[in-house]
């Protein structure tokens, strides 16, 4: 008798608890009518503000046996996946996503382009491209990365000033 009132009283209990709850749910705001404006587009991607440099730049770091072994080291992780170990652009990945890749053994290839355009897109990223974050590769670890693009299209790579 005792059990059976205090099943019945728990069970009251429960619900007079879930009955605010019910009670809430009419109150939430209403959705924002259809017309209200969209939120205008942002203007150019965050990085560039801060990292792409313009036309005025050159490349600032004067190659070194180090910086380079650092940029190969980098670009073995970070890029010969798709654009390949002696950046001539066909590999699997590049294959497999499609990818156009420009042949950087080919001395023409980045005969005009600039170091600070280069520079842009490792950065910021372009179209499949991804870009190289600050957190991946410091300024000048990415301006070495580019004297070592160029060296692909050399028999012989540059002499490097001798290690300190
Ligand atoms: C996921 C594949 C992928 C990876 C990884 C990648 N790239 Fe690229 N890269 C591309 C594609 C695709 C383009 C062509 C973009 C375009 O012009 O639309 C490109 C273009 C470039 C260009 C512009 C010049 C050119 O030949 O078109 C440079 C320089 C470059 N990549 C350097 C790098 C470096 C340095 C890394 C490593 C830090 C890297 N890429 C990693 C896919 C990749």
């Amino acid at each position: 008798m005792l059990k059976s009132f205090l099943f019945f009283f728990a069970v009251a209990l429960l619900a007079i608890a879930c009955l605010p709850m019910q009670g809430r749910s009419p109150q939430q705001p209403p959705p924002p009518p259809a017309s209200m404006p969209a939120p205008a587009p942002a203007l150019a991607p965050p990085q560039t503000a801060t990292t792409a440099p313009t036309a005025a730049v050159k490349n600032p770091v004067k190659p070194t046996a180090q910086s380079q072994a650092k940029a190969k080291a980098l670009y073995q992780i970070d890029c010969a996946m798709c654009h390949g170990d002696n950046g001539n652009g066909k590999t699997d990945i590049a294959t497999s996503m499609e990818l156009t890749l420009d042949d950087w053994t080919d001395p023409k290839t980045l005969a005009g382009r600039e170091d600070w355009e280069l520079f842009n897109v490792i950065r910021v990223g372009k179209d499949k491209m991804p870009p190289e974050s600050s957190g991946r590769a410091t300024d000048n670890e990415v301006w070495n990365l580019i004297i070592y693009l160029r060296t692909f299209s050399k028999s012989q790579p540059p002499a490097a000033a001798p290690a300190q």
